[in-house]
């Protein structure tokens, strides 16, 4: 089992979108265990964002229902992968755990040939944009996974 946590700020945007778009491509294998988390505590215990919601239904992609849950420490141990949004995160996450000494700990777009950082549609209002970059990037991630298995 190959566990994954995708990590964001808020854990109602991008981070729940990468939850579930990984699950949907991972539908037919039980390999993989995938969740996600907030850096922050702002939005704990709260709902996915409507545009989230949105642009999921959209797409065809299920949205099982999410409440916003707060990254920990012990988080380092529990994943096999940590995957953030953007630099931000990637510093926040390092805050969390204190250091990344096996590795773990990657920006989603790294798996692309794009890079870059996830834009936040809290912000920009723009889902469609970070869905279609989440969807890139959870792509290159399972290529990475499946030429390590
Ligand atoms: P997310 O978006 O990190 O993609 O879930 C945000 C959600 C909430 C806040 C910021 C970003 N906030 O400041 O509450």
């Amino acid at each position: 089992m190959t566990s994954i946590l995708f990590v964001c700020l808020g854990n109602i945007c991008r981070s729940p979108m990468a939850e579930f778009i990984m699950k949907y491509m991972a539908r037919n294998r039980d390999d993989l265990y995938i969740a996600s988390a907030a850096t922050s505590d702002e939005e704990i215990g709260n709902g996915v964002h409507y545009g989230t919601v949105g642009i999921l239904r959209e797409k065809g992609i299920p949205n099982p229902g999410h409440r916003a849950i707060q990254m920990k420490r012990s988080d380092y141990d529990k994943y096999d992968y940590i995957i953030g949004m953007e630099d931000s995160n990637i510093r926040s996450i390092l805050m969390i755990t204190g250091g990344d000494p096996y590795g773990k700990v990657h920006k989603l777009l790294d798996y692309t040939s794009k890079g870059g950082n996830i834009a936040d549609p809290w912000y920009t209002h723009d889902f469609e944009t970070t869905f279609n970059d989440i969807y890139i990037g959870c792509e290159g991630l399972m290529e990475a996974l499946d030429g390590k298995a």
